[in-house]
């Protein structure tokens, strides 16, 4: 039998390219090693975004789309909504019953996202952004802290044993909620002396974060993205507007690829090895103009992302196909749930 692993993502509508290089291309590999469950959390989203439900459903399925397009295959992975299984919220309350209060309080992620929200973020260290720029990044102010939020971690949990999970492929950002995760798997273990609850672990994906056009993290909020859905136009027009080594000013200057904080990284991200060199060597000569370069670029990316852009555009096209696949999903996720859940009733001792 394989391992079993889950993961989600909060539905932010569609996805960027960041999110393929980090997250996506990452689950598309491991589906094939695992068997996979792969959701939308739209209850999460409701954590902070309980007041901004208009695009929540839309958002869901341009997330789903992407996934489709990028290469999730429903034949090998279970595709989702976290909030169509509802024994997701019936697992989390067993779970919130034996979650002692001052674990919750003390979730490092939570307190990141609580600063994130209110305004005071630091670039996580993997991320290939400049400290400068960083430095000029944005975030919303308005953030309530509710009793849901304070449930985050607790819900998360939730996803991940409700299946079993033993092991969830995460960001760096996530790996504190995976410990609240292996924490409370071992005190329901403890209290109702059973080992029915695996401690699921993290499966760390290395790869650097790409930054946005501007330098600062990308995100759909600070309008520095490039989507996978982007037409090649937009894209093209988007690269033509990151940031470079500012220090040139004439085409035939030297540049310094090491400064050129954003194209000069994407170089390093989607070019040819060989490519990079080159590139590398006619900055530094003077060899190579910015616009120049950055045209050649944008054309390098739209080559990548054309056939996940394809399928994209067939999954637009075809709506209930997309609803099918996320019907089935829902079945299989939910049968399994099931399992779980009379299982851990009949060990608590629930009727
Ligand atoms: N918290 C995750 C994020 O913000 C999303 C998420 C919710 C998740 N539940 C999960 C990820 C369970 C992995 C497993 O990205
Ligand atoms: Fe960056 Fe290319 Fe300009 Fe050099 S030529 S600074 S690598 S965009």
């Amino acid at each position: 039998m394989k391992n079993r692993i889950v993961s989600g993502m909060r539905p932010t509508g569609k996805l960027h390219i960041g999110h393929y290089l980090g997250v996506i291309q990452n689950w598309v590999e491991l589906q094939k090693k695992y068997e996979s469950f792969f959701f939308v959390a739209d209850w999460h989203a409701l954590t902070t975004k309980y007041d901004k439900t208009e695009t929540l459903k839309q958002d869901t399925i341009d997330v789903v789309i992407d996934w489709l397009a990028s290469g999730l295959d429903p034949e090998l992975s279970a595709i989702y909504v976290q909030s169509l299984v509802p024994e997701i919220a019936e697992l989390n309350i067993y779970l919130g019953m034996v979650t002692p209060q001052n674990w919750v309080e003390r979730d490092p992620t939570l307190k990141d996202m609580a600063k994130v929200l209110r305004g005071k973020t630091e670039i996580p260290d993997n991320a290939v952004c400049s400290p400068q720029a960083a430095a000029n990044c944005h975030f919303r102010d308005d953030i309530l802290v509710s009793y849901g939020l304070m449930g985050y971690p607790v819900l998360m949990s939730a996803d991940i044993m409700m299946f079993n999970a033993s092991a969830v492929p995460v960001g760096s950002d996530q790996v504190a909620h995976i410990e609240i995760t292996r924490d409370i798997a071992r005190r329901f273990n403890n209290i109702y002396k059973t080992d029915f609850f695996v401690e699921p672990l993290p499966l760390l994906n290395d790869c650097a974060l790409i930054c946005g056009l501007d330098g600062c993290k990308m995100g759909k909020s600070f309008e520095n993205d490039i989507k996978i859905s982007d037409t090649q136009e937009v894209t093209a027009k988007k690269i033509m507007s990151a940031i470079t080594d500012k220090s040139r000013i004439r085409r035939d200057d030297p540049g310094h690829p090491e400064q050129c904080q954003v194209a000069f990284k994407y170089w390093e991200i989607f070019g040819a090895p060989e490519q990079i060199e080159t590139i590398k060597s006619e900055c530094k000569q003077g060899l190579r103009g910015c616009a120049d370069c950055k045209r050649q670029l944008g054309a390098v990316i739209n080559e990548k992302f054309a056939p996940i852009r394809e399928k994209r555009r067939y999954y637009e096209q075809h709506p209930d196909e997309v609803r099918e696949i996320l019907a089935a999903g829902t079945a299989r996720a939910r049968a399994e749930a099931q399992k779980v859940l009379s299982e851990v009733k009949n060990i608590i001792g629930m009727y």
